[in-house]
């Protein structure tokens, strides 16, 4: 099932999600499922749960976007327990569609997280898996890309969606 996307400006986007308590439901398979494919359908690499509406720590992560699925990497309750390093590259999001900026991240990070069985794990990623890692657990905190920009530019880009809002532009 491929769910539609929730936008900028919607309150699920900036509250903290909820941490996963119960493991091991085939409901919990099934949204992960969902999740993956409706990234997919959406030619993202990631996906966290508040994006499709659903309060939860819950993320997904798949930089081939598709092409391999031994890339495919759930996440959660994650959190970064170490960073080092810095890079610039542009970034983007699902639920600000239309708007790139380049964003300042830690180049090599590593997440600890949970799995589908609720077995703990730690990962390390570089570049873009680490921005990945990064922009996917804001999420989970309630924080869009748009919080790391000059507060000139965040404005800029505010405007202008509140414009596509007034206008019906903006789902
Ligand atoms: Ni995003």
């Amino acid at each position: 099932m491929i769910y539609r996307i929730v936008k900028y400006g919607d309150p699920v986007l900036e509250k903290p999600a909820e941490a996963v308590t119960e493991f091991g439901a085939p409901e919990l398979e099934e949204l992960l499922e969902n999740m993956f494919e409706s990234m997919y359908a959406a030619r993202g690499v990631g996906l966290a749960a508040p994006q499709i509406g659903i309060s939860r720590s819950i993320a997904v992560i798949d930089p081939s976007g598709g092409e391999d699925a031994g890339r495919r990497i759930v996440l959660i309750n994650p959190k970064i327990i170490r960073a080092e390093g810095w890079q610039v590259q542009e970034e983007g999001c699902l639920s600000v569609p239309g708007f790139h900026e380049p964003v300042r991240r830690a180049k090599r990070v590593t997440v600890r997280a949970q799995n589908l069985k609720g077995e703990f794990f730690e990962m390390t990623g570089e570049d873009l898996l680490a921005r990945a890692f990064q922009h996917e657990t804001d999420h989970l905190n309630g924080r869009l890309f748009l919080s790391h920009l000059s507060a000139l530019k965040r404005d800029l880009i505010r405007r202008k969606i509140r414009k596509m809002m007034k206008s019906g532009e903006w789902g």
